[in-house]
């Protein structure tokens, strides 16, 4: 049987970058499954989809096809053949995502694909939704979160690095408006399992909240 690590939490609190390390660790896949969900965004965006509308969405719905391929142990993303990897990562497509993810038919649409990917091989995943809904007997389910505050200066960091200009009031901002949909609403709102470990990483190192991880999956395997 394999073994499944489920980790959720807010936007930002670097659950992907801690996940990604800790499998390359643990000769785990990595699952990103809000790359899923910005997949389905990018393509109800580009073609001006009006998510309110139940016959329109549906029918746009019927008409994506996500493929998932790895290279160099990275998750790559195809919208309908097409790698859109990189343009899944905008501003525009984050709240995009937020918005799509809180439609019941769209986390529908997803479900099979991410249990299907947990049934196939040893996966760290990382959602909302991964312990509390996709994979409820998960071995290791880690809840991983940050204060608004830190994550808010360490995307601040990261943007400006790439030369985006930015504001960090306005970073902040948008972390809590997508806090509050992300856990508001009411299909698999985003919420700390019962059995999940809670790590708080906003005086951790990338490194330490890495070990962290690693180490808890060591002692569930042994
Ligand atoms: O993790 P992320 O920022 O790439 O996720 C994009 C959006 O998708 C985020 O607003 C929450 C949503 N999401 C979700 O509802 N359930 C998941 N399992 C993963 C992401």
């Amino acid at each position: 049987m394999s073994f499944a690590i489920a980790v959720d939490g807010p936007a930002g609190a670097g659950k992907s970058t801690v996940s990604k390390r800790a499998a390359q660790k643990l000769h785990f896949v990595y699952v990103d499954t809000g790359a899923m969900y910005r997949t389905i965004a990018l393509y109800l965006l580009e073609h001006d989809v009006d998510t309110e509308d139940e016959e329109a969405l549906s029918e746009a719905l019927s008409k994506i096809r996500i493929g998932i391929e790895y290279r160099d142990q990275t998750q790559c993303m195809f919208l309908n053949g097409e790698d859109v990897s990189d343009r899944i990562r905008t501003p525009e497509v984050s709240q995009g995502a937020s918005v799509a993810a809180a439609i019941p038919a769209v986390r529908q649409k997803l479900l099979d694909l991410q249990r299907s990917m947990a049934a196939e091989a040893d996966v760290i995943m990382d959602g909302r939704d991964i312990g509390t809904n996709i994979l409820p007997d998960a071995q290791l389910k880690i809840f991983l979160t940050a204060s608004v505050e830190e994550r808010a200066r360490r995307r601040y960091l990261e943007l400006s690095q790439n030369g985006t200009a930015c504001s960090l009031e306005e970073i902040s901002r948008e972390i809590e408006e997508r806090d509050w949909r992300d856990s508001h609403r009411e299909t698999a709102p985003l919420c700390r399992a019962e059995d999940a470990v809670l790590l708080d990483t906003s005086d951790m190192t990338l490194d330490e909240a890495v070990d962290a991880l690693t180490q808890l999956a060591k002692e569930r395997m042994s």
